[in-house]
Order: structure tokens, then sequence, then C-alpha cells
């Protein structure tokens, strides 16, 4: 006999931010490259053990686009946890995160526990080790006729990709903090901080 019991999870947050990856990540343990945009919204689950006892997700993965923003109630509406996802590339994904914990703090079960999710934490890593002697690309001289005003240099090999960043991961922890979130960097791409996610999740549901 399943004994395991059944929580309602939601994912939401913008367009192409990675719900759907997240959720095949951890579903699946598998990742797309070129993921379509969820329509409407789709429904997966999967099992979490902990310790003590095995919780059973059921997962609401909602559809991104501004289109799909009123079906979003439907979702969250009895659901135990969210996730709210933003994009660590796209400051702008931030803010359209916090304006959907707002709407759950507001409209949802009071209870819910919410975790914020920064994905794509891989485009920001590097792939190898920083270089002790990398350049400085600082320069006094404001006129230097070799600068090219809104343009990168190149990376030297080995550096990190810490310019994709738009989002640091202390004012997004700030922001977590402050809201009562949980909060996690992950990537769907490489499963990094994935598994924790859920788990941590799954501890703070409460028996009953
Ligand atoms: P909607 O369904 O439209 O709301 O989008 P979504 O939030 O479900 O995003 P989706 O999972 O479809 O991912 C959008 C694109 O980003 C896809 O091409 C994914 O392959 C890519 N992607 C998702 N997660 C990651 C990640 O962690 N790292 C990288 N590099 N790409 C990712
Ligand atoms: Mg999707």
């Amino acid at each position: 006999q399943d004994k395991s019991v059944q929580v309602k999870l939601v994912l939401l947050g913008e367009a192409a931010v990675g719900k759907s990856s997240l959720v095949l990540r951890f579903v699946s343990n598998d990742f797309q490259a070129n993921k379509e945009p969820t329509i409407g919204a789709a429904f997966l689950t999967q099992k979490c053990r902990l310790e003590d006892r095995t919780l059973r997700y059921e997962i609401w993965d909602t559809a991104g686009q501004e289109r799909f923003h009123s079906l979003a109630p439907m979702y969250y509406r009895n659901a135990q946890a969210a996730v709210v996802v933003y994009d660590v590339t796209k400051a702008a994904s931030l803010e359209k995160a916090k304006s959907w914990v707002k709407e759950l703090q507001r409209q949802a079960n009071p209870n819910i526990v919410i975790a914020l999710a920064g994905n794509k934490l891989d485009l920001v890593q590097s792939s190898s080790p920083p270089t002790p002697t990398s350049p400085s690309f600082e320069d006094d001289e404001a006129d230097d006729a070799t600068a090219t005003p809104g343009e990168t240099p190149d990376s030297p090999e080995g550096s990190t990709n810490e310019t994709l960043r738009q989002v640091p991961t202390d004012e997004a922890q700030a922001y977590a903090t402050e809201a009562s979130l949980l909060f996690f960097e992950t990537s769907a791409k490489t499963g990094e901080g994935v598994v924790e996610l859920f788990t941590e999740i799954a501890k703070k549901i409460p028996i009953d």
C-alpha cells in the first residue's frame, strides 16, 4: 500500500526561465536544449524520499507567457508548495518572480511553502578555474582611445562567465530572507541544486 503523502506543488515564473526544464531534471533526470514553451500547464508526479517519510509531488508546471497569466490561480489554489523561478542572467525575471510571490502571499493558501529558484546557474559558472594572472580591464584614463564603450573584452581562457550574471546571489538571498522564502540557485542543465530544492521544500511540508 502506498502510504506516501501527496503534495500539490506549482511552478511559476517568467517565460523561458526554465520551469519545465527543472521539472524534467527532477522527474526524469534529463535536459533538452530546445525545450518548447509550455501551453496552459503540464502535470507530472514524482516521489521525494526523506529520511522519515516519502512524499508524492503532484506538480503543476505552468506556462510563463503573459497570455496564460489568468490561468495561474487554478494551479496555485490549494497548492501546498510553490517554486517561483527566475533566470540569474535576466534581472527582469527576478522582478517578475517578486510579483508572483506577492500574488501567492495574497491569494494562495496562507501555509504555502514558497521557494525562490535562480536558474541557469551553469551560464555564469566557469568551465575551468580562473587564471591567477587574468588581466585587469580597469583603466584610470577614461579617454583611452583603445577602449570600446559598451563592449566587453573577450574573456581570457579560464575566466568565469560572471559578466553574464544579472542577479547577484546575495541580492536574491536577501530578498528571499525578507519575504520568508527558501532560496536556491539551480541549473536544470547540470542538475546542480535541483534535488536539493525539492527536498528542502518537502522537509518544510507539515506532517498531518
Ligand atoms: P515557459 O513554459 O514558456 O514558461 O518556459 P519555461 O520556464 O518552462 O522554460 P523552459 O524549461 O522551456 O526553458 C527555456 C529554455 O531555457 C530552453 O531552451 C531550455 O533548454 C533552457 N534552459 C532551461 N534551464 C536551463 C539551465 O539551467 N541552463 C541553461 N543553460 N539553459 C536552460
Ligand atoms: Mg514550460
